[in-house]
């Protein structure tokens, strides 16, 4: 097979036992709404499989280790251990708000994957796959630590771009090497790292190219992703470096004193220790999963970020094959979320955290608007609120719901409940059980925006027969009540052939509605034979509409928690633009910058400074530093004696060339268009201003 979808439907075993699993999120913070699509994808798929009888299992957990988490607890004065512990807790909150039904939830802090990573390790390095070579790295001398390379910061080699990361320029795009940096400075101290030399441990992961090959024309993966292996291939696989040196937060190397494993080893293997957790306690066979020769009948799938693709698709299946494991079935990319057609942004209050949706509005409009609007391509997903509501309102609040409700009164007030001996509409019925198979395969290839579609095809029928033989202007007729009873039957059966169809997408809303039909858990055959002559209880609203109000009031909280929510530690696993924090401020804010006249009383070049000036600033009787990025527009010299205005109370900022204290105002498009802001001559040097 070449580069085509997994074609998991075709299976032979009448119950399939299937494994899954979804990237784990990294214990530095708390789940936003870009997690949930991940989380979500991979529950509906899951409890979609359920219902079709199959055993699934769907393990998880935290991405406890790495750099990050260790300065983040650092920085918070806790332990690396307490801050993990913390977040767990929050995830777990935040992922039940969702209904996201794990069988298991374990932190990659745990014993079980020390011992599976440690064993794993020693595996590949009596195999001979694990090389040890001596690199250079940046290191921050003050702090005693090298520096992931999103830990260094510079001038851009390419493009001269300032403050750029150790590993890419986000003005030009070019990647680089963190040696190549113009200018260094450490992100942790301001200072210049030096160039240390340490011994690091290599996964040789170029002895695996033609498996992978195969692997990726097994069908694994999606297209896309397949293409993109095939251009890794060309350029040359090389060698993954899986060694950390201390002080790092992770599991120390068993013969390396000093080393410990990079986080992205350890993580994966999270997901075999969560299930083994889980075996543990079920008393299920965790090797039949897993070990290579045992693991013919079980199939195993990722979920994943288009951001995490080369670490589950060339490393760790390659990790998995030296060490004797089975290769993934298949390995789901799911794109971005964007809000609004644009990147989650917090001050626009679209970078909405899990909680704080749960607090506004219904987790089950937000399953259903991704359900709709995910596909199994990579391609990045628009969560647009106004869109949102508009189809939460329409579907299943104006179709779906509303069916069960234009025709639960009539049989319960009227038929004491009791459905008919027949359905005004089998026709109608049939048209539901004849879809099942093209919806099944809709949700089996994780088309779940084709399904919603079909789904709500079917729902818009129901309608129409309602409207059709109007049960309201029926019941007026004593001689016509069987027939209402049936229509209303019809309707019911109706109702409840969309809930066995959205079951895997609204679970919640399908229990109340089993609770209402009176019936044992819907199951997909369910669809087969309709409700009739059964009791049924009173209806209750299921779902209500989204009110503008609780959207609006989601986005204002949001914006809100800029001002409590610290930036998100930078994060050396992930890529870079992934949390852009724009500069949009409120009046309020804007309110509490104090601008001064101040009068330029030196002006200086700055050694080794492409784009600053060093400017001593008089404000009437008190001195400030200033470091501005105008030396493009301005000669010192012809700066000194002037007046400017500058923000006089902005927090001290440590730069690599000293401590700069505030900021002067600057306007134009830039280079030699630079214009400090000049104000009247007649301004005094202190004056505040209006
Ligand atoms: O990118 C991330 O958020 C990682 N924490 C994902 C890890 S997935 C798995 F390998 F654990
Ligand atoms: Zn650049």
């Amino acid at each position: 097979m070449s580069n085509s979808e997994p074609n998991t439907t075709d299976r032979n075993s009448p119950t399939r036992n299937i494994l899954v699993t979804n990237a784990l999120p990294y214990a530095n913070g708390p789940l936003h709404l870009g997690h949930m699509v991940g989380f979500m994808q991979a529950d509906i798929w899951v409890r979609y499989q359920k219902l079709r009888g199959n055993h699934v299992t769907y393990v998880g957990g935290d991405d406890q280790h790495g750099t990050p988490i260790m300065l983040g607890a650092e920085k918070q004065g806790i332990s690396a251990s307490e801050l993990v512990d913390q977040v767990e807790a929050s995830h777990k909150e935040s992922l039940n708000g969702f209904m996201i039904d794990f069988d298991n939830y374990t932190g990659t802090h745990h014993r079980e994957n020390e011992d599976l990573v440690k064993n794993i390790y020693s595996v590949l390095r009596d195999k001979g796959h694990i090389d040890v070579k001596t690199i250079k790295q940046a290191y921050d001398e003050e702090k005693g630590m090298f520096l992931p390379d999103r830990y260094v910061k510079g001038t851009c080699p390419k493009c001269n771009a300032s403050d750029q990361y150790g590993d890419n320029c986000e003005v030009c795009g070019s990647t680089y090497d963190t040696t190549d940096l113009i200018k260094p400075y450490s992100v942790l101290s301001g200072k210049p790292p030096i160039e240390k030399e340490s011994e690091h441990y290599f996964f040789k992961v170029s002895e695996f190219a033609d498996m992978l090959s195969d692997w990726k024309d097994s069908g694994a993966l999606q297209p896309e992703i397949a293409n993109k292996l095939e251009e890794w291939f060309e350029s040359g696989i090389i060698d993954w470096d899986i060694s950390r040196d201390k002080p790092y937060w992770g599991f120390e190397i068993p013969d390396a004193p000093g080393k410990y494993f990079y986080v992205w080893l350890d993580a994966p293997v999270g997901y075999m220790a969560s299930h083994k957790i889980h075996c543990e306690n079920t008393q299920q066979d965790w090797g039949k999963y897993w070990l290579a020769e045992q693991s013919q009948d079980t199939e195993l799938y990722h979920f994943i970020g288009k951001d995490i693709v080369r670490f589950h698709t060339l490393f760790w299946p390659a990790m998995l094959e030296a060490a004797g494991y089975r290769r993934p079935t298949g390995v789901f990319v799911h794109g971005f979320l964007t809000v609004d057609g644009a990147k989650m942004s917090k001050s626009r209050g679209t970078f909405v955290m899990a909680d704080t949706y749960l607090k506004h509005l219904n987790p089950e409009y937000l399953r259903y608007y991704y359900a709709a609007k995910l596909s199994n391509s990579v391609v990045d997903m628009d969560l647009n609120l106004e869109d949102f509501s508009a189809r939460v309102n329409s579907d299943l609040v104006g179709k779906m719901v509303n069916i069960a409700s234009r025709c639960a009164g009539f049989i319960v007030k009227r038929f004491d409940g009791q459905l008919a001996d027949q359905s005004a509409a089998p026709e109608l019925h049939q048209a539901f059980a004849d879809a099942s198979n093209s919806i099944a395969s809709r949700y089996e290839k994780r088309e779940f925006s084709q399904a919603m579609r079909e789904i709500m095809a079917l729902a818009d029928k129901a309608n129409q027969f309602i409207d059709e033989h109007k049960p309201w202007v029926l019941i007026k007729d004593e001689t016509q009540l069987e027939l209402v009873q049936q229509v209303c039957t019809a309707g019911i059966n109706a109702f409840r052939s969309l809930c066995i169809y959205l079951k895997p997408v609204l679970p919640e809303l399908v229990t109340q509605a089993e609770a209402f039909l009176n019936i044992a858990p819907l199951t997909w055959d369910d669809i087969q034979a309709p409700l009739l002559e059964h009791p049924i209880n009173k209806f209750k609203p299921l779902m209500t509409r989204i009110e503008k109000d609780a959207v609006e009031a989601m986005i204002n909280e949001s914006k809100k928690s800029l001002e409590v929510i610290e930036a998100p530690a930078i994060d050396a696993n992930t890529p870079l633009g992934s949390d852009p924090i724009s500069t949009e401020v409120s009046f309020d804010d804007f309110a509490k910058i104090d601008l001064r006249i101040a009068k330029i009383v030196k002006a200086e070049h700055v050694d080794g400074a492409d784009k600053l000036l060093q400017l001593t600033l008089d404000l009437g009787g008190e001195t400030k530093n200033v470091f501005a990025g105008i030396k493009s527009a301005y000669n010192p010299e012809d700066l000194e004696g002037k007046l400017t205005v500058m923000v006089a109370n902005l927090a001290p900022r440590k730069m690599r060339f000293g401590m700069s204290e505030g900021m002067v105002l600057a306007a134009g498009p830039g280079g030699s268009d630079l214009f400090v802001l000049n104000p009247d001559e007649g301004a005094q040097p202190g004056m505040r201003v209006k």
